[in-house]
């Protein structure tokens, strides 16, 4: 593409998820900080030689990544927000492919759709920002784990996080952040048994970095009082939620 005048223009008439950095002092101008969150997915920096897939991809943002950090092979996949109900359209990361000049593919399916008859296999599975929004959290996973063959990264909403033992948190109507595409929030030892049970032989939690002291009571309390301010939360239900990250082994 052009000069960087026309390459803005086209941006601006784009509504945004990530933000993309693809040229020099140029970033696609979503509300997702997205260089924040690669952080805290903690995608491999070498992805050399690998096949990674992305599910519900949106802009891109993490299958450019994966494509910047030596993937051999990326499929970005999404439908919701490409052509189905969802909040915005294809525009972005088709625009973003143009301008990197990558050669990402993509494929319009339904998370839920996805077979490795369909697909294929892949390396590395990327599954961030998506379990929460399915009504069936242990199907979604089981997809995500019939196409992995070495590591899933799964970002998600997290919640009862006091409890030691596996539980999830259902939320009916809006009530999770006033939005009703939002169902289902797993602490962490459920996500741990559920990942097990589809045959992942380790489960690291990557993010946060200690997730002993994220558990902590004064931790949380604080934490709740930020949600309080920067979200207008009530301090009830934010008490024991948070985001978290795991890499998940075969
Ligand atoms: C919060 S965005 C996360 C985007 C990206 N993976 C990230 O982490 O930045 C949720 C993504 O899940 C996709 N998705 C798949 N199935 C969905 C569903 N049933 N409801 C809502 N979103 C869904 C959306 O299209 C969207 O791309």
């Amino acid at each position: 593409m052009g000069d960087n005048e026309e390459l803005i223009r086209r941006m601006n008439e784009i509504k945004w998820f990530h933000s993309i950095p693809v040229r020099d002092g140029i970033v696609t101008p979503g509300q997702d900080n997205s260089m924040d969150k690669l952080g805290q997915v903690c995608l491999p920096e070498d992805l050399t030689g690998k096949t990674v897939l992305d599910i519900g991809a949106w802009d891109g943002f993490f299958s450019f990544q994966a494509e910047r950090n030596g993937a051999k092979r990326v499929l970005a996949t999404d439908h919701f927000c490409w052509s189905g109900p969802g909040w915005g359209t294809k525009a972005g990361f088709e625009l973003v492919h143009e301008t990197l000049n990558s050669k990402v593919e993509s494929l319009d399916i339904d998370a839920m759709a996805i077979t490795p008859e369909k697909v294929g296999k892949f390396d590395v599975v990327l599954f961030l920002g998506v379990l929460y929004h399915l009504q069936d959290p242990m199907g979604g996973l089981r997809v995500a784990s019939e196409v992995c063959d070495e590591l899933l990264i799964i970002e998600t909403h997290v919640d009862d996080l006091h409890r030691w033992k596996p539980s999830m948190v259902y939320f009916p109507g809006d009530s999770l952040n006033n939005d009703d595409t939002n169902y289902w929030a797993p602490n962490v030892a459920a996500m741990k048994g559920m990942l097990k049970d589809l045959g992942f032989s380790r489960v690291e939690v990557v993010y946060p970095k200690r997730p002993w002291l994220r558990y902590a009571w004064p931790v949380r309390f604080l934490s709740s009082i930020k949600g309080m301010i920067q979200r207008r939360e009530s301090f009830r239900q934010t008490i024991n939620q948070g985001r978290m990250s795991f890499h998940a082994y075969r």
